[in-house]
């Protein structure tokens, strides 16, 4: 039942991975009967919740009230809200947690919020006791369409970001849509970069639907398709060795916006405008259909995300260049090839600058 009584309806997504299968399960107001739909699936675990102040502030009340009404043992930690939080400190304040309220391999541990609360808490639950289940409750668009869901889980370190973590998959991802209407704007916009990012990889029909702006009625659907599209990277390629690295589309050029900016650009906000920098390059080097480019960038001004960067090719080259996630000689990126389909391209480090350069307009 929702909080006025009525009955939820839910959309289900199965994620297929190397490391097991489980169930995205989406429906407005899906948190007050969320207790009840931990308690028909996992029986009556102990569940340690895992949040950052800002969601425990708004929603810890009511996530606390579905657990307690289905006789879930529940109990609490939460860090302060930021990327900054997200460290080998903050992991192992969470462990310690866990392991002062005496959890057990049978217990489950409930990541509850954005990607930050998402990534450490999948940290946190990949290595107390060696691997416990993980529950993931997105809060943020972003963690809905993209980080709740095929078990990237880890911190950064002072070198740079999403350096340590471990794949480990959530037994079960469930999202809320109603819990997105206290985000900012740009916070919004973010989540939207990414879906965006899976209609330019693998649905020419989505991004058609998101040119015409997604009424609130479709968003559950929107978020669907999205996790659909997500969880068959990870299903053909679970440990990112290869097409599941599609996914990076705007990363390459994104990360190194990232960097240079001191991560004063948002992780969105750097996709956008490295999804841009992508399709200029591709259509430069003869690698896709030249409308792509007009064509994202009409699409990103509607959700009001950026397409340029003030920084400098070779700045932006060279913070590429020193990325520790680089593989040898080589960097992969990732074209589009046309509307709804991307291509991995190695390109070797001399090379380059000159693909940064080809990014700019
Ligand atoms: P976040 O978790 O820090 O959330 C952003 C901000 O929104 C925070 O201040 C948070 O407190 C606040 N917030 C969260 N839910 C809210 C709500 N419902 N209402 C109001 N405020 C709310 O960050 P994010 O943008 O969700 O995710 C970014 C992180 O995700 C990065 O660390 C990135 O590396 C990671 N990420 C991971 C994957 C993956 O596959 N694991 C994929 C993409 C991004
Ligand atoms: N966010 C990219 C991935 O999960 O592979």
């Amino acid at each position: 039942m929702s909080a006025g009584g009525e009955a939820v309806r839910t959309r289900r997504v199965p994620v297929e991975t190397s490391q097991g299968a489980y169930e995205v399960t989406i429906g407005r107001g899906l948190t007050f009967r969320l207790g009840a739909m931990i308690r028909e699936r996992f029986g009556a675990p102990r569940i340690g919740v895992i949040s950052d102040s800002t969601v425990a502030a708004l929603y810890r009340e009511r996530l606390s009230a579905s657990l307690a009404d289905a006789g879930l043992d529940v109990r609490f930690f939460d860090f302060p809200a930021g990327e900054a939080q997200k460290t080998f400190e903050t992991v192992g304040a969470a462990l310690d947690f866990l392991a002062r309220e005496r959890f057990t391999r049978s217990d489950i541990v409930l990541a509850f919020g954005g990607g930050v609360p998402g990534d450490l808490a999948g940290f946190a639950a990949a290595v107390y006791l060696r691997g416990v289940r993980f529950l993931q409750v997105p809060t943020t668009l972003l963690a809905a369409v993209d980080s709740s869901v095929g078990g990237k889980t880890g911190v950064d370190l002072p070198q740079g970001k999403n350096l340590a973590g471990a794949f480990w998959q959530p037994s079960a991802v469930y999202c809320d849509p109603d819990l997105l209407r206290t985000l900012p704007d740009d916070r919004i916009a973010e989540g939207y970069a990414e879906m965006i990012k899976h209609g330019m990889i693998a649905d020419e029909a989505y991004l058609r639907r998101l040119e015409a702006l997604v009424p609130c009625a479709e968003m559950e659907e929107m978020i669907a398709r999205s996790v659909e599209i997500k969880a068959s990277f990870v299903a053909a390629d679970t440990r990112d060795t290869g097409l599941r690295q599609i996914l990076n589309f705007g990363h390459t050029f994104g990360h190194a916006i990232e960097k240079v900016s001191d991560y004063s650009v948002s992780h969105g906000a750097a996709v956008a405008i490295g999804m841009m920098m992508a399709c200029r390059a591709a259509d430069r080097l003869g690698l896709s259909e030249s409308s792509v480019t007009a064509r994202l960038e009409a699409l990103l001004r509607l959700y009001r995300l950026p397409t340029e960067t003030a920084y400098g090719a070779e700045e932006l080259a060279g913070a590429a260049l020193s990325d520790k996630k680089r593989s040898g000689e080589t960097i992969q990126f990732v074209f589009p090839i046309r509307a709804g389909a991307a291509a991995l391209v190695p390109v070797p480090a001399a090379d380059i600058p000159r693909v940064f350069r080809s990014g700019f307009r």
